[in-house]
C-alpha cells in the first residue's frame, strides 16, 4: 500500500512537471474554448437514497435525521453536491415519485425542520444540496388529483390529461408501471380516462395549463427560497404532450420513434417553450444546476436541453449506457453471455462528441433505477469485486461529464438478487411480474433476469458496518439488507488503506487536482475493437494523461500505440504493479492512469 500512495505522489510530481510548459498552457486555451469552465462542470455529485442511507429512529426507514447524522462521512469522500431522491410527502406506492404534497417532508423521513438542519449542515461544510423535482406527474393522493377526480367541472380537472368516455377508448399510450400496460385509467365520477405514463396512481400533470406551470415554478421557488441549491428533473423530457392524443401505431413508433415510447414521450410539442419558460421565471434567477433525466433524449436531441444559448437547462443524463447489453424487447434481460465492450466504447464515445463544442455531459452507470455497477459492468465475485469496482470508479472519474455517482458504490456494493418475487418491494418489477403472470409467461426467467436488472438490487440499506442489519437500522429494514455486510462495509473499508472507499476518495481528490486535464482535456478513444481493454488519452498537447481499463477477468497485454511513451509512475493504479514499455500487461480489471511525456 505504502508503494501505491508513494507510486502516487511521485506521479503526480512527474505530472505536474509537464503541466508547467508554456506550449501545455498554449493547447489548454485553444482547447477550452469549446468548453466554458463552470463549477458545475467540475463537481461530483453523489447521490443519496434516503430510504435506505440510515435510519435514525428504528423503523427500518432511512430518514433525514439519519443523513444530518453521517454529514462528516459525506464531507469526507471530498465530493461537491448532494442529490437526494424524493423527500417529499408520499404515498410511496414508488418511494417518493409520486409526491401529494410538494411543500411538505414525507412523514417517514421527519420534519420541515430536519429538513433546514440538513441543508444548514451541508452549506456548513462545503456541499450543495440538488432535490428531485417529481413533476410530470404527482401522486392520486396529491390534493390536486383528488379534486380533479370528482368531476369534470372541478376547477383541478384541467390539471390532469383525460380522455372523455364519449369519444370511445383512448389511444393506446404504455404506461411503464401498469399491470396491463396502458397510460390510461378509467375514472367514473367524470366518466373519462386519465393519463399516466407510469403508474395508475401517478397521474400526469397538464403542463399545457399555464396555472399547473405556475404552481410548479412557484413550488420550485419555495425550495429556492429555503436555499437548495438545483434540482435533478425527473423524466422531464415528457412534460408536454399533444392533447389530441392521435393514434400511434407500432409501425409509427417503429419508424419515428426506434420502437420507443419514451421517445415519443419526449418529443412533446411545447416541451422546449416550457423549459426555456422555467429557466426565465425560476432557474436564471436561483442556480447555475440543473439537470435532466434524459429519458427518450438521444445523441441528436440532447443538445436542445443543454446548449447554453438555449437557455433552457445545464446537464441532462442519457439512458443509452446502461440500457446497454439487455436483449431487444426482453424487458431488462442480460445478454446471455454479457455485453460486449466494443460497443459500450461506442456508446461513451459518441455522447462525449456531441458535446465537444456546446453543451455539457453527465456520467453514471448506478443510481436508484439501475442494479449495482459492479454486478453490473463488472465482476462480483468474491475475486474480482474490489478490482473490478475500482476499475469503474475510476472509468467515472475520467471522463469528460459531471459524474453522478451513487451512494454505495463507493463500497463496492453489489445486486442482493433476490430468489422469490416477495423479497421485491418495487413497483416496477412487482407490477411486470404480475403482467407476465396475466399473460402466462415465463415467471422464472423473469425473476433471473431481476436478479441482475432489477432496481431494489441498487436500493438496500447502505452498509456501515458489521453490526446487526449493517448498522442501518436497529429495527427491521424495509428492504433486505445485503448479507455482505458483514466484509464490505464503511468501518472496515475506512481502516484498509487500499479499500474500495479510499480508492474512491483517491480517485477524487485525482480528478479535482488535474481538472484542466481530467475534467476539461479531449476524450480520444484508442483500439476501439479491443474486446477487453477500454484505452483513452484525456487532454491537450503535452499536458495529457493514458487511461488503460481492463474490462476483464483476463491477463491482457496491451500494446502502447506507436509514438506513445508513458512515465514511469502511474498517477492512480488499482493494482501495485505496473510496467511499462511497448506492451503494458494488464492484471484482471486493472485500471491505470498515467502522464504522457
Ligand atoms: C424516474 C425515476 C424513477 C421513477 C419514475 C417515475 O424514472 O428515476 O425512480 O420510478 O421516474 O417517477
Amino acid at each position: 500500500m505504502k508503494y501505491l500512495i508513494l507510486s502516487t505522489m511521485v506521479g503526480m510530481v512527474f505530472f505536474l512537471t509537464a503541466c508547467n510548459n508554456s506550449a501545455t498552457e498554449q493547447h489548454v486555451k485553444t482547447d477550452s474554448m469549446a468548453s466554458k469552465k463552470d463549477w458545475w462542470k467540475e463537481v461530483v455529485v453523489y447521490q443519496i437514497y434516503p430510504r435506505s442511507f440510515k435510519d435514525s429512529n428504528g423503523d427500518g426507514v432511512g430518514d433525514l435525521k439519519g443523513i444530518i447524522s453521517k454529514l462528516d462521512y459525506i464531507k469526507s469522500l471530498g465530493i461537491d453536491v448532494v442529490w437526494l431522491n424524493p423527500i417529499f410527502e408520499s404515498p410511496n406506492k414508488d418511494n417518493g415519485y409520486d409526491i401529494s404534497n410538494y411543500e411538505a417532508i414525507m412523514k417517514d423521513f421527519g420534519t420541515m425542520a430536519d429538513f433546514d438542519t440538513l441543508l444548514h449542515g451541508m452549506h456548513e461544510r462545503g456541499i450543495k444540496l440538488v432535490l428531485d423535482l417529481v413533476a410530470n406527474h404527482s401522486s392520486n393522493q396529491n390534493k390536486w388529483f383528488i379534486e380533479a377526480r370528482k368531476s369534470r367541472k372541478n376547477p383541478y380537472y384541467n390539471y390532469y390529461h383525460w380522455w372523455p368516455a364519449e369519444k370511445g377508448k383512448p389511444p393506446f399510450r404504455q404506461g411503464f408501471f401498469d399491470i396491463n400496460g396502458s397510460a390510461w385509467t378509467f375514472n367514473p365520477a367524470t366518466n373519462s380516462y386519465y393519463l399516466h405514463y407510469f403508474s395508475q396512481y401517478q397521474p400526469d400533470l397538464n403542463w399545457e395549463n399555464p396555472k399547473v406551470r405556475e404552481e410548479i415554478f412557484d413550488m420550485m421557488k419555495f425550495w429556492f427560497n429555503k436555499g437548495i441549491d438545483g434540482f435533478r428533473m425527473d423524466v422531464i423530457p415528457f412534460i408536454s404532450k399533444d392533447t389530441s392524443f392521435p393514434v400511434i401505431t407500432p409501425e409509427i413508433l417503429k419508424e419515428k420513434y426506434n420502437g420507443d415510447w419514451a421517445q415519443y414521450y419526449a418529443s412533446g410539442p411545447n416541451l422546449h417553450e416550457y423549459l426555456r419558460e422555467m429557466n426565465a421565471q425560476v432557474l436564471s434567477k436561483y442556480t447555475d444546476m440543473s439537470v435532466a433525466e434524459g429519458a427518450g433524449v438521444t445523441l441528436e436531441t440532447a443538445n436542445k436541453f443543454v446548449d447554453a444559448n438555449r437557455h433552457e437547462l445545464n446537464m441532462l443524463y442519457n439512458f443509452d449506457g446502461v440500457s446497454y447489453g439487455y436483449v431487444p424487447g426482453k424487458f431488462k434481460t442480460p445478454e446471455p453471455d454479457g455485453y460486449k465492450l466494443p460497443g459500450f466504447k461506442q456508446i461513451y464515445t459518441r455522447w462525449d462528441s456531441v458535446f465537444a463544442t456546446k453543451g455539457w455531459g453527465t456520467i453514471y452507470l448506478g443510481n436508484h433505477d439501475q442494479p449495482r455497477m459492479v454486478t453490473r459492468w463488472g465482476n462480483d465475485s468474491p475475486e474480482f469485486r474490489e478490482p473490478s469496482s475500482k476499475m469503474l470508479t475510476t472509468f467515472l472519474l475520467s471522463m469528460r461529464a459531471t459524474p453522478y455517482y451513487y451512494f454505495g458504490d463507493e463500497l463496492g456494493m453489489c445486486n442482493i438478487k433476490f430468489d422469490k418475487i416477495d423479497d421485491y418491494r418495487d413497483i416496477e418489477t412487482l407490477n411486470m411480474y404480475q403482467q407476465i403472470k396475466n399473460k402466462g409467461g415465463n415467471l422464472q426467467e423473469f425473476l433471473n433476469a431481476q436478479k441482475i436488472s432489477a432496481r431494489d438490487n441498487g436500493r438496500t440499506p447502505f452498509q456501515w458496518s458489521n453490526a446487526p442489519n449493517a448498522g442501518f437500522t436497529t429495527g427491521t429494514p424495509w428492504i433486505k439488507v445485503n448479507p455482505n455486510y458483514a466484509t464490505v462495509n464503511v468501518e472496515d473499508e475506512a481502516k484498509e488503506p487500499n479499500s474500495c472507499l479510499n480508492y474512491f476518495k483517491k480517485m477524487v481528490l485525482l480528478r479535482k487536482t488535474y481538472k484542466d486535464v481530467l475534467v476539461y482535456g479531449k476524450y480520444q478513444l484508442l483500439d476501439p475493437d479491443n474486446p477487453k481493454i477500454y484505452a483513452y488519452t484525456r487532454g491537450n498537447g503535452a499536458n495529457k494523461v493514458l487511461v488503460i481499463l481492463n474490462f476483464s477477468k483476463d491477463h491482457v497485454g496491451w500494446d502502447i500505440p506507436e509514438g506513445m511513451q508513458v512515465k514511469p509512475t502511474p498517477l492512480i493504479n488499482n493494482y501495485n504493479s505496473f510496467l511499462p514499455g511497448k506492451t503494458i500487461s494488464m492484471e484482471p480489471y486493472q485500471a491505470v492512469i498515467v502522464g504522457l511525456q
